[in-house]
């Protein structure tokens, strides 16, 4: 299906969300969190996380992605006990397993870009999460013989997520040392 609009209607259509900055305030408030509460997140929320999830942008619109939910305790405890910096993901409510499809020459930027859709639609709902690595790590196969998916994905990342009991904030990087303007130069 195509929609074509001239760049005038497009412009209106965005206006609301120019003046209320709603997406700009979601990931304005977003941290890591790494410790929640026990209780649960609704199903409407999760299924509302993986639909933006999946509407990330995708290199020639391969979508080479699989997306595990986890909520049994037992399963989230395994997970955890896998990874190396994630052991929180056992006292999290839902644990999202991101797959790519290693084939695909983008599947890593596509499964970063709905890793991060993921966890700001969650962010929308105040829904709090930490993103947990998994491409490159060595659990990346356990995690993967665990959930029992098939060879051909890969483990990109895993975010637990639930209703945040602890939130801490990190620093960031003033931007006169992560931004330049038509050219780099050095002062
Ligand atoms: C690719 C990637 C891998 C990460 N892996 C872990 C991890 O294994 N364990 C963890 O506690 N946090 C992990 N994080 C979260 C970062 O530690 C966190 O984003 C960073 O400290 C900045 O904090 P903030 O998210 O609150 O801004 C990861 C983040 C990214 C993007």
């Amino acid at each position: 299906m195509k929609f074509s609009f001239s760049s005038k209607q497009f412009y209106c259509m965005s206006l609301p969300f120019r003046c209320m900055n709603i997406v700009t305030t979601v990931i304005k408030s977003r941290h890591s969190v790494r410790k929640f509460k026990t209780d649960k997140v609704d199903e409407t929320v999760i299924r509302d996380a993986i639909e933006c999830a999946s509407l990330a942008p995708t290199a020639r619109n391969i979508q080479p992605w699989l997306f595990g939910i986890i909520r049994n305790p037992v399963m989230l405890a395994n997970i955890a006990e896998l990874t190396e910096n994630g052991k929180f993901i056992a006292e999290s409510f839902v644990c999202f397993a991101v797959f790519g499809e290693k084939n695909e020459m983008f599947y890593l930027e596509d499964c970063c870009a709905a890793t991060e859709n993921l966890i700001l639609a969650l962010q929308a709902y105040g829904v709090a999460s930490c993103w947990v690595a998994g491409d490159k790590k060595s659990y990346a196969e356990p995690v993967r013989n665990l959930l029992n998916v098939p060879e051909k994905y890969t483990l990109v990342s895993l975010v637990a997520a639930g209703n945040p009991a602890e939130i801490t904030i990190s620093k960031k990087k003033d931007e006169r040392h992560i931004v330049f303007y038509e050219e780099f130069k050095i002062d």
